[in-house]
């Protein structure tokens, strides 16, 4: 995993955006696996900006969303579907029937999980891979206890996870219980994985991550398989790491290298 630290939310975004943009650039009709929640708003807005000032275009971009909360409608303003457009979608140039969020409301959810495989394997499998993290290690809505091969299925939410999202939804709103997730098993078969973290409540998380054995109990642990996981944290995340000093050299490192290159 490469470990990146940064000082804090702005910088993580701005490293973040920077990855996609530089992706984007490479290869125009990329494959990208996007996330909701807090942490990747400011990335997204980072994108819009770059595709404003045509650095990058999303005409050719096929999109999968991680997950999507079981019962509701994509016009629901709690669903996925709707954060994804009112937060990315609308804003580029993208074209919304190249852009996925697992079914929630489909009739015959088990059904839909396994077509939403399918369309991921059709588009050629995903590129890179944005993820947060839960407060309890959880990417996607692959909770502890996920099997650490799983692929796209409905998942229980824990009450952790409920309560952490509960902001979002109105005291009278019906907040989902299950949810619809891309399987651990899904997310490494990504052929790059950004993960972004920010704020000390993550610090426990990024430290079983890191330096925490692979286990089920951190679904994100399931990262140190992978061979281009990359981890862009700011320092209240970073907190609790006993080789952050360590994290930081091999990153100085590194740069030093790719500066060498030809
Ligand atoms: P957050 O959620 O970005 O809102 O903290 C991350 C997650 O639960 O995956």
């Amino acid at each position: 995993m490469q470990i990146v630290i940064l000082k804090d939310s702005a910088e993580v975004a701005a490293y973040g955006a920077d990855i996609f943009i530089k992706q984007l650039q490479k290869k125009a009709n990329s494959v990208l696996g996007l996330a909701t929640g807090s942490t990747p708003v400011s990335l997204y807005r980072g994108l819009i900006e770059a595709c404003d000032a045509k650095l990058v275009s999303f005409r050719d971009v096929t999109s999968f969303n991680l997950d999507e909360y079981l019962g509701l409608e994509g016009t629901h303003p709690q669903s996925y579907r709707y954060f994804m457009n009112q937060q990315l979608f609308n804003h580029i140039d993208i074209n919304k029937a190249q852009t996925h969020v697992p079914p929630g409301d489909a009739d015959n959810p088990l059904e839909a999980c396994v077509g939403y495989e399918e369309k991921i394997e059709a588009a050629g499998g995903i590129d890179i891979q944005l993820l947060g993290i839960g407060r309890n290690g959880h990417i996607g809505f692959n909770e502890p206890s996920s099997g650490l091969m799983s692929r796209t299925r409905v998942k229980t939410l824990t009450k952790a996870t409920i309560e952490d999202n509960a902001r979002f939804f109105r005291d009278d709103e019906y907040q989902p219980h299950l949810s619809m997730t891309m399987g651990i098993g899904t997310i490494l078969d990504a052929k790059r994985v950004v993960l972004l973290a920010t704020g000390e409540n993550k610090a426990d998380a990024i430290l079983a991550t890191v330096e925490g054995p692979l286990m089920a109990a951190c679904p994100a642990s399931a990262l140190q398989l992978h061979t281009d996981a990359v981890l862009v944290i700011d320092e209240a995340a970073a907190s609790k790491l006993s080789d952050r000093d360590f994290y930081i050299h091999i990153e100085n490192e590194n740069q030093k290298l790719m500066a060498k290159l030809p």
